[in-house]
């Protein structure tokens, strides 16, 4: 039997202006089972990180101005109930390391300080703990990076600081946002194995934002396609990325690194503004959909279910 850890519900998220206010995530719905991974991909400025940080209310400019979040079926759009959860319940993983360090903290210390508070581990106990962690993610000198502070280490080993970090807690659900980016190819992939270990060993549920596909279909079972601050297809990761309905998955799939001596193919044009968005009647993809066609320009269209495989798109099935 399953179980709901995370529920969102019509949500919708926005920086109030001077002269109104500008969402940058609209209606936005979403379920994670206990256990599950589910991949959230879209091209930068689609709102990706704006919904991760809203679950911990670590956006502070903005608003949520409709919807629910619901986690461990509770509702927890009051504040203090969404900071309850930080680094505990859910512990996020950020897209820069540097800016979510402690610069005068030695290394050790800010990844046993998590054992310390979560797990009430005396100072020896977060000590050996740090030390395992640390091993497990595949520094080759522990002990010598426990007294180091964050300047001295390299993107990479930063990004596994982080990792450690959101891991030491043992949370429900790890918000993983381009938790890989900064590291080398090879280092990529033992830390995604450990993650996925540790999901399984843990029961770990995750959100795992990511521009790169091939890394989203290896570590989720289901994946939710962003574009505009709406979603615009989302299934399990065989429908989605192995039979897509909505041009712009399409797009995504056909612009990633293929093989060494074939081209790339770029979605042409931007995605739209905060404002853009505002303004425009129909479809936000139209003007860089090759199958778009009067009613794309005049109709926005819904999220419908085609059998569990739900696309936004007049034309998702032609
Ligand atoms: N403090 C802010 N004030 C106004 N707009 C913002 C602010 N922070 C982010 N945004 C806008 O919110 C949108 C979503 O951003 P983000 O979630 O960071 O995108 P992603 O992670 O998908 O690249 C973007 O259009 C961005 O410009
Ligand atoms: S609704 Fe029209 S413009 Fe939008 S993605 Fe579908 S075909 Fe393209
Ligand atoms: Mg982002």
């Amino acid at each position: 039997m399953t179980s709901i850890l995370l529920e969102i519900r019509d949500l919708t998220v926005g920086f109030p202006q001077k002269d109104g206010f500008a969402p940058a995530i609209q209606n936005l719905s979403l379920k994670i089972e206990q256990g599950e991974s589910l991949g959230l991909v879209g091209e930068s400025g689609c709102g990706k990180s704006l919904l991760a940080m809203t679950l911990l209310d670590l956006q502070p400019a903005s608003r949520i101005v409709n919807g629910d979040i619901l986690f461990k079926g509770e509702s927890v759009i009051p504040l203090e109930k969404r900071h309850a959860l930080r680094g505990k319940e859910i512990s996020m993983i950020f897209q820069e390391p540097m800016t979510s360090l402690n610069p005068v903290m030695k290394i050790g210390h800010q990844i046993g300080e998590v054992y310390e508070i979560h797990k009430k581990y005396s100072s020896e106990e977060a000590r050996k703990a740090t030390l395992e962690m640390m091993k497990s993610l595949h520094f080759s000198d522990p002990e010598k990076v426990f007294d180091k502070y964050p300047h001295h280490l390299s993107g990479g080993m930063r990004q596994r600081v982080l990792i450690a970090m959101a891991l030491a807690s043992d949370p429900l659900l790890l918000l993983a946002d381009e938790p890989t980016t900064a590291l080398d190819v090879t280092i990529q992939s033992q830390i995604l194995d450990i993650l996925k270990d540790h999901q399984k060993k843990m029961n770990m549920s995750t959100l795992f934002i990511s521009h790169d596909l091939n890394i989203v279909s290896d570590m989720c079972q289901k994946v939710m396609v962003m574009y505009g601050g709406y979603i615009v297809e989302s299934g399990t990761v065989e429908d989605v990325l192995g039979s897509p309905l909505h041009p712009y998955t399409l797009g995504l799939l056909n612009s990633r690194p293929k093989g060494f001596h074939q081209t790339l193919e770029p979605i042409p044009g931007l995605p739209p503004t905060l404002s853009e968005r505002q303004t425009t009647k129909g479809c936000l993809f139209a003007s860089r959909c090759s199958k778009a066609t009067d009613i794309c320009l005049d109709q926005r269209p819904e999220l419908i279910s085609y059998q569990d495989h739900w696309s936004a798109c007049h034309h998702a099935t032609s």
